[in-house]
């Protein structure tokens, strides 16, 4: 079995982009798989300086894997600060990472363009999530487009420490979906939480509706064609109408009759079914967050156990143990 892992930012209200692009592979690996899910709180720091919005986005990420289908008892599922061998990892790696493989990432630089303060750890971030990948030997890492060259990165890391200090780590591969590597935002650019143009998966019907409806599409006349191609509208409808229907929206396109105003009342109801379960049981998952709690403890033992072996060797490869 594979060792697939990934994780995600506790950073805000997670959105249809990471389901697409890395919840649902991750939930559809869960039986064929030794599957290793977690929350990156220590990530989420990078951008979000406020205790009670970091405490609450963590239970609500691991509430929300749970209610869309992860099943914590098939997998190793916990939060990442829970398991600090990481951060001891995350240090030894950052001693033989070159500046420049770090200056060259664009994640860096995109989130300062928008605004997040150039800490120190925003620079590191990508060693941190070497050190997340690299502790746990996993093969397969799947995730969206946006976190390509953070993959490279790691990989470029366990290479050089295996070049350096002896055959140690799993040079992991990354798995991006070609059809949902980027979901668009409700602004056309790429849907992120740190952009403000996300559609949560967890809205109330309302919110969702007005959400939809906000979607930007350009002023093409409704009889006039269209190019679906690209249209963020068409992109996100097309991740949940089924083909028949897409059939359809297609030919109004390219043929003229394609009215914005009914394709996003569509798109809301295609949406609304799709996560209505989900939302009930993540109500009644937050009305137990001593259960989630205990969970996420048992998932950070069963991590640890397996963090330990690597750190242990990985101390004796580079002289840690005298
Ligand atoms: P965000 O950019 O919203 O903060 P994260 O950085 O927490 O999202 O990403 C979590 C996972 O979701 C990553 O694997 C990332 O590649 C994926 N992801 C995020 N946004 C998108 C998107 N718009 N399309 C496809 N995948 C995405
Ligand atoms: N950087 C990733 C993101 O923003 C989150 C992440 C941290 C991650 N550590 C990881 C993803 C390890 C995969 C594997 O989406």
């Amino acid at each position: 079995m594979k060792r697939i892992l990934s994780g995600i930012q506790p950073s805000g209200q997670l959105h249809i982009g990471n389901y697409f692009g890395m919840m649902k592979t991750m939930i559809s690996n869960m039986e064929s798989s030794d599957l290793h899910v977690f929350i990156v709180d220590l990530h989420a720091l990078t951008s979000v300086h406020d205790r009670e919005k970091l405490a609450t986005g963590t239970l609500e990420a691991a509430a929300d894997f749970i209610a869309l289908g992860l099943d914590p008892q098939q997998c190793t599922f916990w939060v990442q600060s829970d398991v600090a061998e990481v951060c001891e990892l995350s240090w030894i790696l950052s001693t033989l990472t070159p500046m420049g493989l770090l200056e060259r990432c664009h994640s860096y630089k995109d989130k300062v363009a928008k605004g997040i303060a150039a800490s120190h750890g925003l620079f590191a971030y990508p060693v941190l999530m070497a050190a997340d990948i690299l502790l746990y030997q996993s093969e397969i890492v799947p995730v969206g487009k946006d976190q390509k060259q953070h993959l490279e990165v790691a990989r470029d890391i366990a290479i050089k420490f295996n070049n350096t200090f002896g055959e140690t780590f799993v040079v992991p591969e990354p798995a991006i979906s070609e059809t949902t590597a980027i979901v668009p935002g409700i602004d056309g650019q790429k849907m992120s939480k740190s952009y403000g143009n996300t559609i949560p998966i967890f809205l109330d019907e309302k919110s969702l509706r007005k959400r939809v409806m906000a979607v930007q599409t350009d002023s093409t006349p409704v009889e006039d064609p269209k190019d679906p191609e690209n249209c963020n509208l068409y992109a996100l409808l097309k991740l949940f109408a089924p083909e028949d229907k897409m059939a359809e929206v297609h030919d109004l396109y390219v043929n003229g009759g394609a009215a914005y105003g009914y394709l996003k009342q569509d798109l809301f109801e295609l949406i609304n079914e799709y996560f209505k379960g989900a939302r009930e049981k993540k109500k009644q998952l937050l009305d137990n967050q001593d259960y989630l709690r205990e969970i996420l403890a048992a998932g950070a033992g069963k991590a640890r156990e397996k963090a330990t072996v690597t750190l242990e060797l990985v101390r004796e490869r580079v002289g840690l143990k005298y």
